[in-house]
């Protein structure tokens, strides 16, 4: 590329340079988008935290700030680390966050807009009463694991709630502390809800979803079409997890509906690269409860330093529960279509058994494809063994390039002309008894010459039925990052590649099929991108 920068993205937020990691807070103050984040003001590894402050309009662009928290009281001179905002009844926007004292403690603090008639919100001022919680000695919390605040919810009797992400021995958990003004707060007997063995938990969320319907609520409704869901993010694998179940304000505990979270199962946001993630409900006609989270780089420390950067965030992404109750579903932001420059049509045709179509006509390197497939050969399945229960194993010993009855079929993104480099995305369909299961992969493992890389494999089982339904698979590319959806977003995957081959207009973007039975193509739409905006986000100065 020009600017010898062939990795940074065009329609993904990421600052003009150095680190960035987890979400603090997104919320929506008059109009106005805001997305805070975790920043290191002077360099592209993890240090010297601050909070990062862009604004947007319409999700998609937008104008960065100066840091709007940054090292300033001895309750938070060693870092300004993840927080989350909440605005109080009044439409007075508030932020909690974890500060690390002159010990490196982790204690709470508060800070308020410093003029509320700045459609930006540019400057914070800091509560007196600073630290307002500090890990307390008689729950034997330690004062490395007590961080995270989260939204506030309030309560029937007029108290507002936040938890945040801890940790006892190895049993994860999530503190739940109680207030009347926001300032003064305290401890609840019992935890909203804790794991054993789950180690510690990070960047907690607690949000109620309605039965189905696609449409957010405030954070603080609690009524009987809802459910509630709890998100922490596993400090030890690095994953978000979540449960769905119920909240029982008289008890303040939350009932998830089955069990507890495990560190290496259950139900994810996303099955590749996604992290510290946090939802905030819009409060304005769109009704939606949208979801950030944060996608770190898969390219070594040397390579970030080199490149003068780390980490993006995810395009947003509406979040809701499916219709089953069982699993949350999700679907990137409207906005982003009006990227959508020119549309690429495939028409209505047979995919045979080991073939390899191109799309051409599409900016593949920074581009949003939809392809949907119907398989009419589900006879020709693999069999699925009773023992094959981890899809990332399975996506891993079964690669594009393994030949399978129905799949692997699906799309090759970031791909160069001669195939020596590409990124799958595709779906194996088993046979199981009397049922289909219908696997969706991300192969990493052709993605760059340059092996350096982590090139892990993801893998997520989809739960459609492929007898009764069309099967779809969308994927943002851009640059460095390939986010797929599949079922309609019932499993996400998200993964970083760093081709050294396919970069800018050397990429290509491939339909194939590499198992024995035929696949049909009913629709294929790619969008030409809109120009690079990579330009368009100005500078960051660094704090005062
Ligand atoms: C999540 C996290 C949080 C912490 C912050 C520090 O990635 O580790 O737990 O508050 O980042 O930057």
């Amino acid at each position: 590329a020009a600017d010898n920068q062939p990795y940074r993205t065009s329609y993904h937020f990421q600052p003009p340079k150095n680190w960035m990691n987890g979400m603090v807070w997104p919320m929506l103050y008059k109009g106005i988008y805001h997305l805070f984040f975790q920043y290191n003001p002077k360099g592209a590894v993890w240090g010297n935290i601050v909070w990062g402050h862009s604004t947007s309009t319409d999700l998609v662009n937008w104008t960065p700030h100066e840091a709007a928290i940054y090292p300033s009281q001895p309750s938070d001179i060693n870092g300004c680390w993840s927080g989350s905002a909440t605005i109080l009844p009044e439409g007075r926007p508030v932020i909690l966050y974890t500060g690390i004292d002159p010990n490196n403690h982790q204690v709470q603090n508060l800070a308020m807009p410093k003029n509320l008639s700045d459609p930006f919100l540019r400057e914070w001022v800091k509560s007196q009463d600073n630290p307002l919680m500090a890990p307390n000695t008689y729950n034997k919390i330690n004062s490395s694991s007590f961080r995270d605040p989260t939204t506030g919810w309030l309560g029937r009797d007029g108290y507002w709630r936040v938890i945040i992400g801890s940790k006892i021995n190895q049993k994860g958990l999530a503190i739940l502390y109680k207030s009347k003004d926001f300032v003064h707060w305290e401890e609840a007997k019992k935890p909203l809800y804790s794991s054993k063995k789950s180690g510690m938990w990070e960047c907690p969320d607690f949000y109620p979803v309605l039965i189905k319907s696609p449409l957010g609520i405030d954070t603080s409704i609690d009524g009987p079409n809802t459910k509630h869901v709890l998100k922490v993010s596993l400090d030890d694998t690095k994953h978000d997890y979540y449960k769905i179940g119920s909240y029982n304000q008289n008890k303040d505990v939350f009932i998830p509906d089955n069990g507890p979270f495990h560190k290496n199962s259950g139900l994810r946001y996303d099955y590749g690269k996604f992290y510290a993630s946090k939802t905030f409900f819009e409060g304005n006609s769109k009704h939606r409860r949208i979801l950030w989270g944060w996608v770190n780089e898969s390219s070594s420390v040397e390579d970030d330093i080199k490149k003068g950067w780390s980490g993006v965030q995810a395009i947003p992404r509406s979040i809701w529960l499916d219709n089953s109750g069982k699993q949350l579903v999700q679907w990137p932001i409207k906005e982003i279509e009006t990227l959508r420059l020119k549309e690429v049509n495939l028409p209505k045709q047979v995919l045979k058994g080991g073939s390899v179509l191109e799309v051409s006509g599409v900016t593949a390197a920074q581009a949003d494809v939809i392809i949907t497939f119907e398989i009419t050969e589900l006879s020709k399945a693999e069999v699925l063994d009773p023992s094959w229960t981890d899809p990332q194993l399975l996506c891993s010993r079964k690669g594009a390039s393994v030949k399978g009855g129905i799949g692997p079929f699906g799309l090759l993104v970031l791909a160069s002309k001669g195939l020596q480099e590409y990124t799958a995305v595709f779906y194996r369909i088993f046979k199981s008894h009397n049922k289909y299961v219908v696997l969706m992969c991300s192969d990493q493992s052709r993605s760059s010459l340059n092996h350096e890389n982590d090139e892990t494999t993801y893998g997520a089982f989809v739960d459609v039925d492929p007898v009764h339904g069309k099967l779809s698979l969308r994927s943002l590319i851009d640059h460095s990052i390939v986010e797929s959806f599949g079922g309609e977003g019932k499993a996400c995957i998200t993964a970083r590649v760093y081709p050294t081959l396919a970069t800018d207009a050397e990429a290509h973007l491939y339909a194939f099929n590499n198992g024995t039975g035929n696949v049909g193509i009913t629709t294929l739409s790619a969008w030409r991108g809109k120009i690079s905006r990579r330009e368009l986000y100005g500078t960051i100065s660094p704090a005062p």
